[in-house]
């Protein structure tokens, strides 16, 4: 796990969230403190919180903070509270469902609890509540490692997206904990790091980790994975996802879609890693995942420099979906999909 948590409570029932503020990584290692649950949305907005997982666990204590002035206050005016402050928080990023997972599970614990119970026990609950969606986001993590681990030990290569590890969990990771304990087993491992246009997670954040854990990375252009293919540097391709429809399709980091069907051309196996939080049988298949597209200005103008013309129209969507016949296995806090058929995604994750 990080030195650091990228997201924690600090304090009782008046404490605050505290992040690391990823847009400012790898130069600045700043932590904020978020008093308010505006800031909280903004920071999930903004991306200075990020990855499915961890966006799910800020917008989880995002409640606490939001709700916290009421608490002195009679259950109605609470209760008024809590609806605005869930559906506020709801609207700060659309695809990752671990989001609405999040905000639902603290919606049911307040509908669990009787009317007689004062604000402050509520808000009490509630911030339990929230605490265990972090305690088991981290075990999570530590069994899709363990799982993980097993399907890339005869790998000397691997190929990863975005970032998928401390900073985007409440623990090691999703994707980056299967590498971080692949390495573990086979210290020799290289880690090919996608850079990840355009906000660059995988330069910024994920070989970041990688070098402070001790992990060989080698960053790469997007464009360069195919090639990397092509020389056989990698044996897996491993990445984490943001939404999974019911029949496997994988919502994840634009590039993602791509890098599915280099790898099913190159024969090489191409893994997703997501917990059962960061799946939505609601949705029958990967065409119904709502997809975020974010302004123009990140391609343009990407880190304060303009390097397009002024005016050029831009399409910018954050994510893409990796079919689920590009996937040989999803790997998740329960076991391994494989193959990824409607029927195995809802053996493992329905129960
Ligand atoms: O836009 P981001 O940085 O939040 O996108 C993150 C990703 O796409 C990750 O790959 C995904 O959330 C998996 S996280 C463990």
């Amino acid at each position: 796990m990080n030195p650091r948590p990228a997201v924690a409570w600090i304090g009782q029932l008046d404490g605050y969230l505290q992040l690391i503020d990823q847009t400012l990584l790898p130069t600045q290692d700043v932590l904020i403190d978020c008093r308010t649950v505006e800031q909280v949305w903004e920071a999930i907005k903004s991306l200075r919180v990020r990855g499915a997982p961890a966006i799910g666990v800020a917008a989880a204590y995002g409640v606490i903070v939001g709700c916290q002035s009421q608490a002195e206050l009679p259950r109605s005016e609470f209760d008024a509270r809590l609806t605005h402050v869930l559906d506020y928080l709801a609207t700060s990023r659309p695809t990752a469902v671990n989001l609405f997972w999040a905000l639902d599970r603290m919606k049911a614990t307040a509908a669990e609890q009787p009317d007689t119970l004062l604000s402050s026990e509520l808000l009490s609950r509630l911030l339990e509540e929230a605490r265990t969606i972090e305690v088991e986001d981290r075990a999570m993590c530590a069994a899709m490692g363990r799982f993980g681990a097993e399907l890339l030990a005869n790998c000397s290569g691997v190929l990863t997206h975005c970032n998928t590890g401390g900073l985007a969990t409440a623990g090691d990771g999703t994707a980056l904990a299967a590498i971080f304990a692949a390495a573990k087993a086979n210290p020799k491992l290289q880690v090919y790091a996608d850079e990840t246009r355009p906000l660059l997670q995988g330069a910024r954040l994920t070989a970041w980790e990688l070098l402070q854990r001790g992990v060989h990375v080698t960053l790469i252009c997007d464009s360069m994975a195919a090639c990397v293919m092509k020389l056989r540097r990698v044996q897996a391709v491993i990445v984490g996802a943001d939404r999974i429809a019911a029949n496997g399709d994988a919502a994840n980091k634009i590039g993602t879609y791509g890098l599915s069907v280099l790898a099913k051309a190159h024969g090489i196996p191409f893994y997703v890693a997501a917990p059962s939080s960061t799946f939505d049988l609601t949705l029958e298949s990967g065409e119904l995942i709502p997809i975020e597209e974010r302004a123009a200005s990140e391609i343009t103008n990407g880190f304060g420099k303009q390097t397009a013309p002024t005016d050029c129209p831009v399409f910018n969507p954050a994510f893409d979906v990796a079919p689920a016949e590009n996937i040989t296995a999803i790997i998740t806090e329960r076991g391994v999909i494989q193959p990824v058929t409607v029927d195995n995604v809802r053996k493992m994750i329905k129960g």
